[in-house]
């Protein structure tokens, strides 16, 4: 029986562009839907921008544009970004919409008819010149703990303390620079522990969701549900909270009824969008990163137990994308926007890739350039892909592009791929991509061999008709393996269907054989990566980043970045040999080791550096050095770093070591040299 499905990927803010880790979520929900209406369930996919908040109202103040001008602009090319990476939506909408404002004062007005919203006064930092409160976010200034500049509002970036806006030292208005002050104002609040026991049980029915999510859930529980601050006071964009005045809704209450809005500006009437948000009579599932967990899994079927609609069926929560193992960054050129991606690459090799690293856990994804190449180049084109262009162009053209019939050999491989159907759509509706394509490929290697050991290209010389039929019988597994693969390739499986004139390629025709059949001529399907290209859209992503900085245009920091930002600003790819000679390398003596409260990796050592003195360094080498077994080692230390403040205290010094956890291992200099020495 056919199911009916909502599906959703989170609204992207609209104050930044869309960038590969957007994509990923994107594509991975994608991916989904597209293997739901293959299978033939009823299934929409909406999404639309998140467009509230003192951000987006900031930074159209700055660029001169009115915040409706802005979020137009924004979603216009959001949705371009993310559709040419053959993102298929049913409706990409717009938080800032009616159906929004009329669902977000509903919902609410029914929470607080239920007793569920309680108002108190709090004190906030107001910006007296801006005539507003200031987000923790657009408060800067010293942090009251290890006295480094420059710090937001909420936590230091240096040392890693969180604290509240009112602790910092010479706390300053970031827009304007005048010194906050405290000024009270009432909020409103979502009275979360009110479901508590309802939380409980949504939590733990049916496989709404994953281990990890599950885990991290119960964590939140135990430390206890707290009330949430659903209100923020004018200036604020957003919708004006009824029955209050100059109040707004905090941007987070209105983003997931966003959802809702997108659905009902697409069904148009309600009554499909009552069967789905008040009958349950279809699923409803959510795909979001781990970042925002806390808002889906918690506040978010919260407010829909409260106020009489249906919670989510599933939370599908995704890592993040890291690229060559390590976090986006946009000085190394690795924060690549979907736009820079589609100038250089195929947007398909990306959803392919993706496709080939993606499990239905939560750990990040990561995507190495050189991995990818390699997976593009031999798994889809060297075997998928080759596997239908090898014998569609000068063979078929041969055989006037006719196939014959198919043999019982041929049969029998054809069976073998068939046989697969249940575990690949398994695999599929479990997001467990990564073994799809696993089955995937080695179906694709076993029919290669089989069209290796007849070589048609031979044949046709000598035999024509029993090329005829290899050629039927390579056509007829290819049809099959590109309807498994559709989801991921759907462009390429569209060519598919034309060479093969189909008027469709789903499970419904898989088993329908294809002989004594006609062929379209064909056309290229897809190209093999170079990694030029790759080069190229990385110095592209660079040059950008360099060239904001340069013109002191303040790079829109987008949330995921927002914490490594400011530690970026002074790297760049490559150094000088005269950068080079600045560091000072010399022979350091363990005086001291010891153990570091509540650190997991760090050991706290003083190096003797001869004529320099002692230093006092922090070094994270705990995972393979005891304490003891240090004191006395020679050691190679960076002597000339600038001493850092951690949150352990201060570090002066670095010692280098290569390798990591268990196989890390510190740098021994020459047995006869002496502390302080220099090494060049
Ligand atoms: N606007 C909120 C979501 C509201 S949903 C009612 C938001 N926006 S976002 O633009 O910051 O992120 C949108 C989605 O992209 C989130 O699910 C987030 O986890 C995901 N990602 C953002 N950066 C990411 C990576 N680097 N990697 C993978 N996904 C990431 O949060
Ligand atoms: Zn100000």
């Amino acid at each position: 029986m056919s199911k009916k499905i909502l599906v959703t990927s989170a609204l992207p803010y609209a104050n930044g562009s869309i960038h590969l880790g957007h994509i990923l979520e994107a594509v991975q929900t994608d991916i989904w839907v597209r293997f739901q209406k293959l299978v033939g369930n009823e299934c929409y996919l909406f999404c639309a921008d998140d467009t509230h908040g003192t951000p987006i109202m900031i930074a159209a103040k700055k660029a001169g544009k009115t915040p409706e001008e802005l979020i137009t602009e924004v979603q216009k090319e959001h949705y371009a970004d993310l559709t040419s990476f053959l993102v298929e939506y049913d409706n990409y909408y717009t938080t800032n919409s009616e159906e929004n404002r009329k669902y977000s004062e509903s919902i609410y007005l029914t929470l607080k008819k239920n007793g569920h919203i309680s108002a108190r006064n709090i004190e906030q930092s107001y910006c007296e010149h801006d005539k507003m409160f200031l987000p923790d976010r657009f408060i800067k200034g010293t942090c009251p703990k290890c006295g480094a500049k420059d710090q937001y509002g909420d936590s230091c970036e240096v040392c890693g303390t969180s604290y509240s806006p009112k602790d910092l030292k010479d706390s300053h208005c970031s827009l304007c620079g005048t010194t906050p002050v405290l000024k009270e104002s009432k909020h409103l609040f979502f009275k979360l522990q009110d479901f508590q026991d309802r939380l409980k049980v949504w939590m733990e029915e049916g496989d709404r969701l994953q281990e990890g999510a599950s885990k991290k859930l119960q964590e939140w529980f135990h430390s206890g549900l707290q009330e949430w601050d659903i209100s923020r006071d004018g200036p604020y964009f957003g919708f004006a909270i009824p029955e209050e005045e100059n109040k707004y809704f905090y941007v987070w209450l209105d983003a997931p009824i966003g959802y809702m809005a997108s659905s009902l500006n697409f069904f148009k009437d309600e009554k499909k969008f009552n069967e789905f948000w008040k009958e349950g009579k279809g699923e409803i599932v959510h795909f979001i990163g781990k970042d925002i967990l806390y808002f889906h899994g918690l506040f978010w079927p919260a407010m829909l137990m409260g106020s009489g609609y249906q919670t989510p069926s599933q939370l599908n929560v995704h890592g993040f994308l890291t690229v060559n193992g390590e976090k986006m960054s946009k000085s190394r050129g690795t924060f690549i926007n979907a736009s820079t991606f589609i100038r250089y690459l195929d947007p398909e090799h990306f959803r392919f890739y993706m496709a080939c690293r993606l499990g239905n856990g939560m750990e990040d994804v990561d995507i190495s350039f050189d991995d990818f190449v390699s997976r593009v180049n031999s798994d889809l084109i060297g075997n998928l892909v080759n596997l239908v262009s090898r014998v569609s162009t000068s063979i078929l053209d041969k055989l006037d592009r006719k196939l014959g019939t198919l043999s019982s050999e041929g049969k029998q491989l054809l069976g073998e791929l068939l046989a697969k159907e249940n575990e690949i759509k398994d695999a599929y509706q479990t997001r467990n991509y990564s073994k799809v394509m696993r089955e995937i490929t080695s179906l694709g290697d076993k029919v290669n061999k089989y069209v290796n050991d007849y070589a048609p290209w031979n044949l046709i010389k000598t035999d024509a008709e029993k090329a005829r039929e290899v050629v039927t019988v390579s056509s007829n597994c290819a049809k099959i393996l590109f309807t498994y693969l559709a989801p991921v390739t759907p462009k390429i499986s569209e060519e598919i269907k034309k060479l093969y004139q189909l008027d469709k390629l789903d499970y419904s025709n898989i088993s329908e054989f294809l002989e004594n059949k006609t062929l379209a001529p064909y056309a290229m399907l897809s190209k093999r990566v170079e990694d030029k290209n790759i080069q190229a859209m990385i110095q592209d992503t660079k040059d950008a980043y360099e060239k904001a900085n340069k013109e002191n245009v303040k790079v829109e920091v987008t949330k995921s970045e927002t914490q490594t930002s400011s530690k970026e600003v002074n790297e760049s790819g490559t150094i000088t040999i005269d950068e080079l000679a600045k560091v000072e390398l010399r022979v350091g003596l363990i005086k001291e080791a010891n153990h570091v409260e509540g650190a997991d990796k760090l050991l706290n050592v003083k190096v003797d550096l001869g004529e320099k003195g002692i230093k006092n360094v922090f070094a994270g080498i705990k995972s393979s050095y005891k304490p003891e077994d240090l004191v006395g080692k020679k050691v190679v230390v960076v002597a000339n770093l600038k001493p850092r403040q951690m949150k352990f205290g201060l570090s002066e010094a670095m010692l280098l070591a290569s390798g990591k956890d268990s196989t890390l291992s510190l740098f021994v200099p020459d047995k006869s040299a002496e502390p302080g020495d220099l090494l060049k």
